[in-house]
């Protein structure tokens, strides 16, 4: 209907196909090629592609999908499971809390149809070892989808400024999928994703039609229905606007940010990295509650993500936090917050980690609101009479 609109999707998908070096699948893969679609946001990104595997599956005989995913990695892909009725496995974390490589090789079987990797993960923002998890891949012959939601336009220019970026895009061959939000560090407005394929026979597994619909034949890309052109064509712009050079400043300055960050909370005896992070610090505490940890910097005026399993919190760094002194501002606000959860009797903290909600005054106190709710229904609908 809208051919700009069109044009400027498949603008975005070779933009990022180049950033995601697209160009290698020549190399190992030589009958095939990158491509891809937009979607809504990570979590179609991520539907999609378990739908292709699902696909892939049965065309090969199987009827019992099974994907294995890194227990970090984005609960959406347990929504994909839940919808399109295939078995999530979750695969441990190690001690560097990657994903258990040697678990995941172990735990393969007649059913599994892809394994997924994260670059880098929503709650510690680690990249796993995709290049372990292709051997599996190839060997297995299986989809090996990475979600880089979070870090697929932030990673490569991290990359190219000389930071140590463990590869995870597509010259590693056993890559078959990648997403990497336009609406996260691509700058764009929210509602935009790029879902990437190895190939075409991949990306027609996504495809709906539906010939005999007295409204017209009916064909679509995947899942999305109507889709905003508006949103289109603000990613982009963003992708034009800023450019490679734009794209490395931005992330010139969050890697900066995010290493003083680290530093700063590496000094702090109390309080533990996961991992070995760049642009995402997540951390933890053996010593104290985190979550009073950030009630207080709550309170302070700091908004940040609560983790759970083990509880945490992380500092996710965006171009408005590399404004000057920030880092130092939030180091100094962390350092009294330690301290204030130090403190014995505290009680119960106010904050905890329900997902999506940043740092609101909310997590345990909005359960406690959620309870005391079903203990009034409980009350008021009257119990049938025995
Ligand atoms: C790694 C990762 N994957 C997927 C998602 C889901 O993205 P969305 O909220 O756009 O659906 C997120 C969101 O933060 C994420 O961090």
């Amino acid at each position: 209907m809208y051919p700009s609109a069109t044009k400027l999707e498949g603008e975005i998908v070779a933009m990022t196909a180049h950033m995601l070096h697209g160009e290698a699948i020549a190399t190992h893969h030589p009958a095939d090629h990158a491509c891809g679609v937009i979607t809504s946001g990570g979590t179609e990104s991520l539907v999609n592609p378990m739908l292709v595997y699902r696909e892939w599956g049965r065309d090969k005989g199987i009827t019992e999908p099974e994907v294995i995913i890194p227990r970090s990695a984005h609960v959406a892909l347990q929504k994909a499971g839940h919808l399109l009725g295939i078995r999530v496995v979750q695969a441990p974390l190690r001690d560097d809390w990657l994903v258990d490589v040697a678990w995941v090789r172990e735990q393969v079987n007649a059913n599994t149809v892809a394994i997924v990797g994260s670059a880098g993960n929503y709650p510690h923002g680690l990249i796993d070892p995709i290049d372990e998890l292709s051997g599996i891949a190839l060997e297995h012959d299986l989809g090996l989808h990475v979600d880089a939601c979070l870090g697929g336009f932030i990673l490569p220019w991290g990359e190219r400024l000389g930071y140590p970026v463990r590869t995870f895009d597509f010259r590693v061959p056993g890559v078959t999928s990648i997403s990497a939000d336009s609406h996260k560090y691509g700058y764009g407005l929210k509602g935009i994703s790029v879902l990437l394929y190895r190939s075409d026979s991949l990306r027609r597994r996504q495809y709906f039609n539906f010939p005999e619909w007295p409204g017209g034949i009916y064909l679509s890309p995947g899942l999305a229905g109507s889709r905003s052109g508006g949103l289109v064509a603000a990613a982009w712009a963003a992708l034009v606007s800023l450019g490679e050079r734009g794209y490395l400043d931005a992330a010139a300055r969050i890697f900066e940010t995010a290493a003083t960050i680290r530093a700063g909370i590496e000094s702090i005896p109390e309080l533990r990295i996961f991992g070995d992070p760049t642009f995402l610090v997540a951390f933890h505490s053996a010593d104290l509650d985190i979550y009073h940890v950030n009630d207080s910097l709550i309170a302070r005026g700091w908004r940040l993500n609560a983790l759970q399993l083990p509880p945490g919190l992380h500092f996710c760094v965006t171009r408005p936090n590399t404004a000057a002194g920030v880092a130092e501002a939030f180091l100094a606000d962390l350092r009294a917050s330690v301290e204030y959860a130090k403190q014995p009797g505290l009680g119960t903290a106010k904050s905890g980690a329900l997902y999506g909600l940043g740092a609101s005054p909310s997590g345990n106190e909005a359960l406690d609101i959620l309870f005391t709710a079903a203990v009034d229904a409980m009350y008021e609908v009257a119990p049938e009479a025995d």
